[in-house]
């Protein structure tokens, strides 16, 4: 597996992947224009030609916010949003990017188990944030090192 900065190929199964995992699915265009974005930065994780996971950033000024995580379910549980999540906190921080936040539907344990794991630290809850289904999004943040 390699990582990498997502680019056009891969867009159609970054595409297929968002459709697979979330009910408000980024459209091929949505992401695609984030390639041309300055201010976003997107990691993919490959096997050769084969997308298996990959995770999005906007950056503003010393701060950024992570967009989209995530992994096909068939490749779950081996490391790769790890490896993912790590790899952007490491081109944000040499971007000089201090504070990495996200955030993330109440419910999603898997990923609330990643980002606690990584060091991401719950700072807040917004009740009703998300829709499809309405439910409370909360708040993580990770202090990055330069
Ligand atoms: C969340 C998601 C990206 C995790 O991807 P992954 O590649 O399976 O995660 P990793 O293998 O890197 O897991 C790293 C750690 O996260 C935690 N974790 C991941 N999946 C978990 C699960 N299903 N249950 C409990 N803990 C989990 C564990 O601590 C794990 O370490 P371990 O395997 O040594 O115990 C993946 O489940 C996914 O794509 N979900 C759907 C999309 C989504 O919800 N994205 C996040 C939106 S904010």
């Amino acid at each position: 597996m390699e990582i990498m900065p997502l680019n056009e190929a891969l867009i159609p199964q970054a595409a297929a992947l968002e459709r697979a995992c979330f009910s408000l699915p980024w459209s091929e265009n949505a992401l695609l224009s984030e390639l041309s974005n300055e201010n976003a930065l997107y990691l993919a994780a490959a096997e050769g030609e084969t997308l298996l996971g990959y995770v999005g950033s906007e950056i503003s000024f010393e701060e950024a916010d992570m967009m989209n995580l995530a992994v096909l379910p068939d490749c779950r549980r081996q490391g790769i949003a790890q490896a993912l999540v790590g790899a952007l906190e490491t081109a944000l921080a040499g971007r000089g990017v201090g504070k990495l936040t996200l955030e993330v539907r109440a419910s999603n344990t898997p990923a609330r188990a990643l980002y606690e794991k990584l060091g991401y630290v719950l700072i807040a809850r917004r009740p009703g944030y998300y829709l499809r289904p309405r439910e409370d999004a909360v708040l993580y943040r990770k202090e990055l090192r330069a």
